[in-house]
């Protein structure tokens, strides 16, 4: 058997316990998903967002990219954030992080990957921000705390979108959290926590929402 029909097969046999779990599983959630969270992760093999958080599907709207960020420019980011705050009106969005995350690390070095320094830029701008706080420790230190930074600022980057602040004003919701998942026990750690209506800098707030 191939790899790939590896996955074809255990396939049939989860679809399988399910049912037998519970035999509305999939007629339930064919109709209808209404999730409570939108979870914006990194791309990593290693940090699923349901098996991580002993969830099923339809309990999490999911997006993930490299090094989990909020870039204003991404089309992608913003129809999924879009979506899940003023259609599926998601009470919490989650942006999570890793320990090891070898998007950050790349972003920490001077590496010219291509096509991917235009992504990792983003990270690189999160060390200027916090370069002061970050070439005062160590490299294994550094590497952590940028990881731990970068998930506080994308956090911070859904709070400076409109998309937020209306939802704020008009449903006193969705609250944002920042997390770091240690791959080395599997534990989740708060780094971040904005609750709706916070303020920010007042550059950041628009009018008219
Ligand atoms: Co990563």
């Amino acid at each position: 058997m191939t790899a790939f029909e590896r996955l074809l097969l255990a396939n049939k046999a989860w679809a399988k316990e399910k049912v037998q779990e519970d035999p509305g599983f999939f007629k339930r959630l064919a109709s209808q998903q209404s999730p409570k969270f939108l979870w914006i992760g990194c791309s990593d093999s290693r940090v699923p967002a349901n098996e991580i958080t002993g969830t099923d599907p339809g309990e999490i709207f999911v997006q993930r990219n490299i090094a989990n960020m909020v870039v204003h420019t991404d089309l992608n980011l913003l129809s999924v954030l879009e979506y899940a705050v003023h259609h599926l009106k998601v009470e919490h969005i989650i942006v999570c992080g890793h320990y090891g995350c070898g998007g950050v690390k790349a972003a920490l070095s001077h590496q010219n990957l291509g096509i991917l320094n235009k992504w990792l830029r983003n990270i690189k701008d999160v060390y200027r921000i916090h370069e002061e706080e970050l070439t005062a420790l160590d490299e294994d230190k550094q590497l952590d705390r940028l990881i731990e930074l970068n998930v506080e600022e994308q956090v911070l980057n859904l709070a400076k979108t409109s998309i937020v602040q209306k939802a704020w004003k008009h449903r006193q919701g969705p609250h944002l959290h920042g997390w770091v998942y240690s791959l080395a026990n599997g534990i989740l750690k708060t780094v971040s926590n904005i609750p709706p209506g916070a303020r920010l800098e007042s550059i950041y707030e628009f009018n008219d929402l």
